[in-house]
């Protein structure tokens, strides 16, 4: 049966799948999550993803499945400030830890079993010498030998497959222009892909949620600064430490967005993407909410916002064509690349004022502080342009500009050719702001 919240859930993630329809998300898979029976579940939202026409690029990890293969062999782990001494014994067990993970992912994302998502999907997975990488050397006199870094990542091969429709796997392990093969980290490989793709998304799947405040609370969305503050400040969980540097590098380098995603939860990852409040931590380089000044594009966004508050009373009527004409006046508040608010500003130069007009948040998005926020981008715009006031006219929503600064006046304190246009029958008040 169709039932409600499946039609209200599918509208909400509408504008995501257009969204990321051709963009590169690079998605980085733990060998715990490969050793730990998780990768199932997520190969088939990964698979999902690319049935929705998102180019993946999955950047697995083996930690674990070196340490076992180690353990077996009776050979030591060795480490030097937290990253291990790849000697030429551990070498070889890196690169079986590699076909071993490999081979369970690929086996996993080719998986098409009838009654699951992945049905009828045919997945084709490419890799290859995708990335050249050298050793990092001699740190404070201990010869890392086969433990590597990333030095170049081969982004026209990586992008031919990726437009030919394939999902681009790249195991922890590079080649050097001599032939020799390196030990990479998941996370290095995962960052330096995405920056070189210029990714719209780096994710990382951790144990938890993402990343959780003092206040035991899932910090859904942060800016690179406060990830980097959070970070300082200690107290995160092991994972979650790891890779914060790496996901604030990416966002400083041009990635858009980099998140953090339980690989546990199942549909984690959808929830993420596809819903408005989502269900891990993003992380972007700026703040996620900003005013800016409308285009032509934005008026179909701007007249979903007003058209049920000119049906309410609440606005004054105003078609499309005038919008049109005026969108210069008008301001948009994006969050997430998504409008939940709209402002404009006419100004009466001669008269050194200007009047704010068709302030609207969306119903769902009010309390937020997005109404002030648009309120002072106004207020600074005006005082930019010189001018002595702002005024605003208004039926139902008094108080909120008493409470803001704005005092009541006479419609006759208007400039004469606003005084012209005011409309008597509707009756609404008059509000002025000294800047
Ligand atoms: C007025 C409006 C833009 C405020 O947007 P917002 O993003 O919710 O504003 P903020 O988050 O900055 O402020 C919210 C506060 O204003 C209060 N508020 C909201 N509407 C109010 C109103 N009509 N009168 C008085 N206070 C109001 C809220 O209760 C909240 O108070 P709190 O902070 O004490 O909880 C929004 O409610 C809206 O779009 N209303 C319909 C359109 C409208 O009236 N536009 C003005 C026409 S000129």
């Amino acid at each position: 049966m169709l039932t409600r919240e499946f039609v209200l859930s599918f509208r909400e993630a509408a504008p995501y799948i257009n969204a990321f329809r051709g963009k590169t998300f690079v998605v980085a898979v733990s060998g715990e999550t490969v050793a730990d029976g998780h990768f199932p579940g997520l190969a088939q939202d990964i698979n999902l993803l690319t049935t929705l026409g998102v180019r993946i690029v999955l950047v697995h990890g083996i930690r674990p499945q070196i340490d076992s293969l180690l353990g077996k062999q009776g050979i030591a782990r060795h480490f030097h400030r937290e990253k291990r001494i790849t000697d030429l014994p551990t070498m070889d067990i890196v690169k079986q830890a590699v076909g071993l993970a490999r081979h369970e992912i690929e086996a996993t994302l080719s998986m098409g079993m009838p009654n699951s998502p992945m049905h009828g999907s045919h997945l084709r997975i490419s890799g290859g010498n995708m990335l050249t990488a050298q050793p990092i050397g001699v740190i404070d006199g201990m010869d890392m030998q086969y433990t590597g870094q990333v030095r170049r990542i081969d982004v026209a091969a990586i992008t031919q497959r990726l437009e030919a429709g394939d999902l681009v796997m790249l195991s922890p392990i590079g080649y050097s222009p001599t032939g020799e093969a390196f030990n990479l980290t998941m996370e290095e490989v995962a960052t330096h892909t995405a920056i070189a793709l210029k990714a719209e998304k780096l994710i990382f799947l951790v144990d938890g949620r993402g990343v959780i405040s003092i206040e035991d609370k899932l910090l859904s969305t942060l800016t690179a600064q406060q990830a980097e503050e959070l970070h300082r400040g200690g107290n995160l969980p092991n994972d979650v430490t790891l890779y914060l540097p790496y996901v604030i590098r990416a966002t400083r380098d041009g990635v858009s967005r980099a998140h953090l995603v339980s690989s546990k939860e199942d549909g984690a990852l959808l929830a993420e993407l596809f819903t408005r409040g989502g269900n891990g931590t993003m992380i972007a380089r700026d703040p996620l909410v900003r005013v800016r000044t409308a285009t032509i594009d934005d008026i179909g966004d701007i007249l979903g916002l007003i058209r049920p508050l000119e049906e309410q009373g609440i606005l004054v009527k105003r078609s499309r064509e005038l919008l049109e004409m005026e969108i210069g006046n008008y301001s948009v508040l994006e969050h997430d690349k998504r409008i939940y608010g709209c402002v404009a500003m006419h100004a009466f130069t001669d008269a050194e004022t200007a009047e704010l007009a068709c302030l609207a948040v969306s119903s769902d998005h009010r309390d937020a502080g997005f109404g002030e926020a648009l309120l002072n981008h106004v207020e600074y715009q005006a005082r930019a342009r010189g001018l002595a006031s702002l005024f605003v006219l208004t039926t139902q929503t008094a108080h909120w500009f008493v409470e803001r600064g704005f005092v009541e006046t006479e419609p006759s304190r208007l400039p004469m050719s606003r005084q012209e246009m005011y409309n008597y029958q509707r009756r609404s008040k008059v509000f002025i702001k000294t800047l």
